[in-house]
């Protein structure tokens, strides 16, 4: 076999056999394979693919320094890859790892393959299987000189969004699956966010899949047109043969992959905040659970009640509180990409860039990202969002309406996580004086944790407290 194959494609699932075929499309020469036989050879004929059946002859098939990129399940299977491969491999060479991998087996894995001079690139891939076939979003992480090397393939096969590619290097190391997680913990707050105002729709205000595909399918013309709402709206008007709605053939259990998860456990491991991240996976759990559900709901009794008050306000209302829960889920996710900047030492990583890079081709595209990158544009060494000068115009605007709607929630048993949770967090978030101060002095109480006065703020002291029950109320 000639060495004439500028990339090799290792597994081809979906995303493998899709990717293949974009990068072929683009003119490069894609050696593909994979270990369950047969697979590569079903793409035989196909234009610019090089099907191939023993993982001698994929080595044998690259040109130099070579290229191979594996779509394998993440985990246990991504490192039996790499040591499949690292004998066979030579300085030079490089390792790329498009699936979804949990960023910090990626900075290890970048220091395994370095000490054999293999450079390791790990790539945030978004779109799905007609992202990858078409242009997905991709976010990128690992050796500078790697990417100098392979980045123009990866911008050539990335989506477009106002003809730039939805394609950017991040930083060394983990850099590009920590910003692909992150993405995933927005892509699960967001879908959260949807389901909660369909449960309204539905629950409160007692309308049909139809109805409310139809007001879904107006908020795209709008500043909540994102492709979450624009599938929502496709998917609430779907029948059945006999007319009824797709929708509610579905089981209400949630299912997810665990990247959700791991942009929670991100957010806390960094020191930031990011609670509507994480009541989307708790949401989750929640909906897991349907046999508890339905035994607390006949146990305790059903909460929901219909919505008592103008059905039209409301509405309004409800996609006022979408927009607001939005922004602060964007605001929460970039805040901790911006923690992790400074953690990681990833100083190239520009906010700017990865508002971009979700602008096209993946889950999370949405009209607000086009203020945010215009945001963070203007103010490189901004990292809170609440105060580009758009989102505060935004946020004034949407903020009566969300109130009312996490008013109604609350009473009228409409379950709401993540629609008041990210209120909830707004809030504090703009409470410059908070009531943590009762909680220092808790702490100092029992523990002796010491304080910082308000008059000498960095030093800690210990106050003199009464002894707990002096009062006759410690027990
Ligand atoms: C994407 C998605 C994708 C993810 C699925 C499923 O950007 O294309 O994030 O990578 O795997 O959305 O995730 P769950 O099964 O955890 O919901």
């Amino acid at each position: 076999m000639s060495a004439s194959a500028d990339i090799a494609m290792i597994g081809l699932g979906v995303m493998g056999r899709n990717l293949a075929r974009n990068m072929a499309s683009r003119g490069r020469r894609v050696a593909v394979f994979d270990r369950a036989p047969g697979l590569a050879a079903q793409m035989a004929g196909e234009t610019q693919i090089v099907p191939i059946g023993t993982p001698g002859e994929l080595i044998a098939a690259l040109k130099r320094p070579r290229a191979l990129m594996m779509m394998v399940p993440a985990g246990a299977a991504v490192d039996e890859q790499i040591e499949a491969l690292l004998p066979d491999l030579e300085a030079g060479d490089a390792v790329i790892d498009g699936g979804n991998s949990h960023f910090r087996d990626t900075i290890r894995r970048t220091e395994r393959a370095a000490s054999r001079g293999v450079e390791f690139l790990g790539l945030g891939i978004s779109g799905g299987e007609s992202g990858a076939r078409h242009g997905p979003s991709i976010m990128a992480g690992g050796p500078k000189a790697a990417w100098d090397r392979l980045g123009s393939l990866f911008n050539a096969i990335a989506a477009r969004h106002n003809g730039e590619a939805c394609c950017a290097w991040f930083g060394g190391g983990g850099a590009g699956h920590f910003i692909k997680t992150m993405h995933n913990g927005i892509e699960y707050a967001d879908m959260q966010v949807i389901a909660e105002v369909y449960g309204v729709l539905r629950e409160g205000l007692g309308q049909s899949a139809a109805d409310a595909a139809r007001l879904f399918a107006g908020w795209q013309t709008g500043p909540l047109a994102s492709y979450l709402v624009e599938i929502t709206a496709a998917i609430l008007a779907t029948q059945e043969p006999g007319g009824r709605p797709t929708v509610e053939t579905i089981l209400d259990r949630a299912a997810q992959k665990g990247t959700g998860q791991w942009a929670s456990v991100a957010s806390l491991e960094m020191g930031i905040a990011a609670p509507t991240l994480a009541e989307a996976v708790a949401a989750r759990l929640v909906s897991a659970v349907k046999t508890e559900r339905e035994r607390t709901a006949s146990g305790l009794g059903r909460a929901a009640r219909p919505h008592d008050g103008d059905k039209a306000a409301l509405i309004g209302d409800l996609a006022d509180a979408f927009l607001g829960a939005r922004i602060a889920i964007y605001a929460q996710g970039f805040a901790v990409i911006a923690a992790a900047r400074g953690l990681f030492g990833w100083q190239e990583l520009a906010l700017a860039d990865v508002a971009r890079v979700w602008q096209g081709g993946c889950i999370i595209r949405a009209r607000l990202l086009d203020d945010l990158r215009a945001g963070f544009g203007a103010a490189p060494a901004e990292s809170n969002l609440l105060l580009l000068p758009t989102i505060v115009t935004t946020l004034t605007r949407v903020e009566p309406g969300w109130r009312r709607v996490v008013a109604a929630g609350a009473l009228q048993g409409w379950p709401m996580p993540a629609l008041a949770s990210s209120l909830a967090w707004l809030d504090g978030m703009r409470t410059a004086r908070s009531a943590a101060n009762l909680i220092q002095a808790q702490r100092d109480f029992f523990g002796a944790h010491t304080v910082e006065r308000v008059d000498a703020p960095g030093k800690s002291v210990h106050l003199q407290w009464p002894q707990s029950g002096e009062n006759g109320a410690g027990g």
